[in-house]
Order: structure tokens, then C-alpha cells, then sequence
């Protein structure tokens, strides 16, 4: 064999194992930094296989919505670790599209029928199209009950007695170049369901974002309005996330979360 032909064969090789071992670690890599923050397949099934299911498919600049869900789903897991067993998720805005769009939409409809596969509870989720019904039939679970209604007349019929753990906010569409309307209608969701939430409550909204060097999004008016409610923000991005009264024994896990979830590693590998 020639001496040009063993360094081919050579480099060949050494390409190869490099292949392997970067395909490797891209697997048990943050499978261990996700583990250093405390969240195992054992504690918290959901959080992994939210991270391998729908998170770790989609490309970089689709993944807007992985550390909040990430935050949201650790939470309700350190909630069934202390022993709760039933969740009650509120949605505005549901599942319309098909095939279903992860990037464009979120599935959130999906994402929290698949949490309740794992743990005990029901999706209430409504939206002002009919078509959604049919949609959410096909793809989701009995655990999903879909309405057809305004969301702040269906959001009106709740009485202070539901503990509502998850409240999703995602219905009328944002138009970044006219944000108010969209703002102004999530700002009458919060106000109308504010009185029958709890210690413990997320409130999630949706599509948040930077136009023309301007903060535009679903969230900026609910931001203000749970702030004047001292209502923490846990989390400020693509998707916006508050807590009621969040339980200290869970603020560092959050942290860590967030910080690992920022960190170019995790961009890469994931
Ligand atoms: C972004 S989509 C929801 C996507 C869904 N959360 C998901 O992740 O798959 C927004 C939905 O809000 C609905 N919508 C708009 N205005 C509404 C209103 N006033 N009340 C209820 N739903 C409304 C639209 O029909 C649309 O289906």
C-alpha cells in the first residue's frame, strides 16, 4: 500500500471515531448536566422525555420554547414529588394546525396531553374555532377537554374552588406591528381568572419577543399586571413564565435550569 494511501485510510479512521464519540456525548452529555441539576429520569420522567421528545428533534433557532417548558414541567414535578397526584391545566389558544407545528405554534395542547399521560389530571383548553375540536380529537387524549368560546367569557365561568395549577395564555395572535390589541386581550384573561388562582400557580404566555429594537408580545401587559400583584417573573423570553408564591425549596433548581439552558454547550448539544 502506498504511504498516500495509509493516511488517507488514516484519516478515514480518526474522522470516524471522532463521528462516534461526538454522536455519543451529544446522548450521555446532557443527560449528566441536565442530572447535575437534580432532575433524573426517576424524579421527574416528563422533564426527560419533554427533552428528548420535543426539544432535542428541533434545530437551534426552533428551541425558543425549551427552557420555559423545561421550568414549567420541573415545577409541577417537584409539586408530585410532594405527593400532589391530580393537575388541572388551563389553556387559551389550542392545537389548530396539521401536521402538528412545533416551531410555528408550540403544540402546547400535545406537550401537556403527554404530561398528563405520566401524571393524573385534565387540559381545559379553549379557543374561538370550532376546527380546534376536531383537531384535538384526533391527536390528543380523553385527558384534553376542548370548548368552543371567547377565552374571557370561558375563563369567567371558573369559581375560586378550581386549583388551577397551569395557566397557558395563547389565543388571539400577535401582529408585532400592532402588539395592543393581542396584549390588551391577555391582559382581560388574567383580570378575569386573577381571584381563583393559588399558591403555586404558573401563569405562562406565550410569544414574546424583540421588534425593531422594541419589546412586543401576548405578555407585556399580564407582565405589568402581576407585577402590581407582586407576582414573581421566573423566567423572561420567548415565552414568559410566573409563579404565585413559588416555594423556596424549588427557586435554586429553577436557576440552574436557567443558567444551564442559556449556556452555549447546551445549544450546541442540544
Ligand atoms: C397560537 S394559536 C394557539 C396554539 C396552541 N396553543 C398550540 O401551541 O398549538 C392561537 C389560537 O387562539 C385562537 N383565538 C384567537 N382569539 C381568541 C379568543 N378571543 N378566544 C379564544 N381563542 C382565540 C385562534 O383561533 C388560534 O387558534
Amino acid at each position: 500500500m502506498s504511504r498516500l494511501k495509509k493516511w488517507m485510510y488514516a484519516l478515514i479512521a480518526i474522522a470516524g471515531i471522532v463521528f462516534i464519540v461526538l454522536k455519543l456525548s451529544c446522548h450521555w452529555l446532557p443527560s449528566c448536566w441536565i442530572n447535575s441539576t437534580g432532575i433524573t429520569k426517576e424524579t421527574h420522567p416528563f422533564c426527560n422525555q419533554f427533552m428528548t421528545e420535543f426539544y432535542k428533534p428541533l434545530n437551534a433557532t426552533h428551541r425558543k420554547r425549551g427552557p420555559s417548558f423545561l421550568i414549567t414541567f420541573f415545577l409541577l414535578e417537584q409539586k408530585a414529588l410532594r405527593g400532589q397526584k391530580d393537575f388541572l391545566i388551563v389553556e387559551t389558544g389550542s392545537l389548530r394546525t396539521e401536521p402538528i407545528n412545533i416551531p410555528a405554534d408550540g403544540a402546547s395542547t400535545i406537550i401537556f396531553d403527554a404530561f398528563l399521560k405520566i401524571h393524573n389530571g385534565t387540559l381545559r383548553t379553549v379557543d374561538l374555532d370550532p376546527k380546534c375540536q376536531g383537531v384535538i380529537r384526533k391527536y390528543c387524549s380523553e385527558k384534553v377537554i376542548a370548548y368552543t368560546s371567547d377565552s374571557v367569557k370561558f375563563l369567567e365561568t371558573f369559581n375560586e374552588a378550581e386549583k388551577i395549577d397551569v395557566l397557558y395564555l395563547d389565543s388571539f395572535d400577535l401582529d408585532v406591528t400592532n402588539p395592543e390589541p393581542s396584549a390588551e386581550h391577555h391582559l382581560k384573561e388574567i383580570e378575569i381568572i386573577f381571584d381563583c388562582l393559588k399558591k403555586g400557580t404558573i401563569i405562562i404566555v406565550d410569544d414574546n419577543l424583540v421588534y425593531k429594537g422594541k419589546p412586543v408580545g401576548k405578555g407585556y401587559l399580564v407582565e405589568k399586571f402581576l407585577k402590581d400583584k407582586g407576582v414573581p417573573m421566573i423566567f423572561d423570553g420567548y415565552q414568559k413564565v410566573f409563579q404565585i408564591a413559588p416555594d423556596p425549596k424549588d427557586i435554586e433548581g429553577v436557576s440552574k435550569i436557567r443558567d444551564l439552558t442559556s449556556s452555549l454547550k447546551m445549544r450546541f448539544f442540544f
